[in-house]
């Protein structure tokens, strides 16, 4: 029997990525790959990469570059990409850095084993169409392998927003929801593998409307149908866009135990002027009342989301307004960024703020947040919450999880097992995370 081959991925961006490279180091296990933790004894190389960021190509290409000495020596390795920037350059990735012997879009993924195969035979391997077939059901999975009690789920992909700032729509593709008996088959595998807590993924993951037995299914009426799974505990969506917030998705967050109490939202901007010119079809008035509504059906939620300052055009005033916004929300937790441009995005050609205006900005606004999402914490010292145990902690005895409000939680206990659910009272709330005590 020949020794597996190593691969060894390096994950970039959300956690699609890392959902994707789970899936693709599954398609290559049937290779006869192995998963490796370092580069220097891997015979494959995939970076998984992500375009959101500023000057993501360059970094991929840098990135690259330090595996020149690694291919000289080894000139069997075989170097791929992955991922966003993949789809985005395609053959220019090969041409820029001849080393490169595959690249691969996020939509084909399934046609890696047949890539990875012309690799071996010498040949260049390129595939970053938007194939017809659903690369989930091709990506068979190896046997049951245990694994930690969460889990990522892609149940939707792309997007058709066109959000003047944003790739994805361009590097993802069009909107596509999977089937939902797949899905459903995919969580109880997940759970027959030890997995207690599932984060369902979409780009927009809201809008989803995959076929069920009936017709369309809404997301609300598939975590419905996640909820009678026995032994999967916790349920979890990100990311969602105010305008496909339904009646019955917020109807759930009132009246389905398993679907856990932190909602992220993103509105990008308080000011209506620059929603409008971010294409968001949503205005600061409506994403307040939506919040409204989504708290009372479930007041204890917490809310999170995502800012960007110094979008084309941006004034102080319209600034003002995203702050206020902020203000009259209160939030938990928030990912704030400043405007970078995207090549191909309308944006982009469009005239910028200068760096300095946008950095003071988002000093400003990360002053504000930090204040709120330390008093969201803080707020929970005193009370009761349910954790779910992932893994030891930073200190010996400790065991560390997350609340229901996705707080980080540690406590002192070594009766507690990786997959306990426990209830916690709250003792103290530190920087980056809460300790508590077994109730
Ligand atoms: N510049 C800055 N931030 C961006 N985002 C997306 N595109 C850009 C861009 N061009 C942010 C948005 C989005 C998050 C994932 O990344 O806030 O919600
Ligand atoms: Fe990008 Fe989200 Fe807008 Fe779609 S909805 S274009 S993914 S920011």
């Amino acid at each position: 029997m020949t020794a597996p081959k190593k691969l060894f991925i390096k994950t970039y961006g959300c956690q699609m990525n890392v959902y994707d490279s789970e899936r693709m180091a599954e398609a290559l296990g049937g290779q006869g790959y192995v998963e490796t933790k370092s580069a220097d004894d891997a015979d494959m190389i995939l970076l998984n990469t992500c375009h959101i960021r500023e000057k993501a190509a360059e970094k991929v290409y840098s990135e690259l570059g330090r595996f020149k000495g690694l291919k000289a020596e080894k000139p069997d390795l075989k170097i791929g990409v992955a991922g966003c920037v993949a789809q985005a350059e395609g053959e220019e990735i090969m041409r820029r850095q001849p080393l490169v012997d595959l690249v691969v879009g996020p939509q084909s993924y399934h046609r890696l084993p047949e890539m990875e195969a012309k690799t071996r035979a010498g040949e260049k391997a390129l595939d970053t169409d938007f194939p017809e077939e659903d690369k989930f059901e091709k990506l068979k999975t190896r046997p049951k392998a245990s694994r930690g009690p969460t889990a990522f789920l892609t149940v939707q992909e792309g997007c058709d927003k066109f959000c003047a700032f944003c790739v994805v729509p361009y590097t993802r593709g069009a909107e596509v929801s999977r089937p939902a008996d797949r899905i459903l088959a995919e969580a109880r595998d997940l759970v027959e593998r030890g997995v207690r807590e599932i984060t369902l993924l979409g780009q927009n993951v809201n809008a989803y409307h995959g076929a069920g037995a009936d017709g369309d299914m809404t997301l609300a009426q598939l975590i419905w149908a996640l909820d009678k799974i026995d032994g999967l505990e916790r349920i979890r969506f990100t990311t969602s866009h105010p305008n496909d917030m339904g009646d019955d998705l917020i109807a759930a967050h009132g009246a389905c135990s398993k679907l856990m109490p932190y909602l992220h939202l993103p509105v990008q901007s308080g000011s209506d002027r620059i929603l409008k010119r971010m294409n968001r079809s949503h205005t600061a008035e409506s994403y307040l009342r939506l919040i409204e509504r989504i708290r009372a059906a479930r007041p204890d939620i917490l809310m999170s989301g995502d800012f960007i300052v110094g979008f084309p055009e941006e004034t102080e005033a319209d600034f003002q307004a995203t702050m206020d916004l902020i203000e009259e929300v209160n939030y938990g937790y928030a990912y704030s960024f400043k405007y970078s441009t995207r090549p191909g995005t309308p944006a982009a050609e469009r005239a910028q703020v200068d760096e300095d205006v946008k950095s003071e900005r988002l000093q400003r606004l990360q002053t504000l947040i930090t204040r709120q999402q330390r008093a969201a914490q803080d707020s929970m010292v005193g009370k009761e919450v349910s954790v779910l145990f992932e893994k030891p902690g930073r200190q010996k005895g400790q065991m560390g999880g997350k609340s229901e409000y996705l707080h980080a939680v540690h406590v002192e206990d070594a009766g507690i097992e990786v997959g306990d659910i426990r209830k916690v009272r709250v003792i103290a709330s530190g920087s980056n995370s809460l300790s508590g005590e077994l109730v």
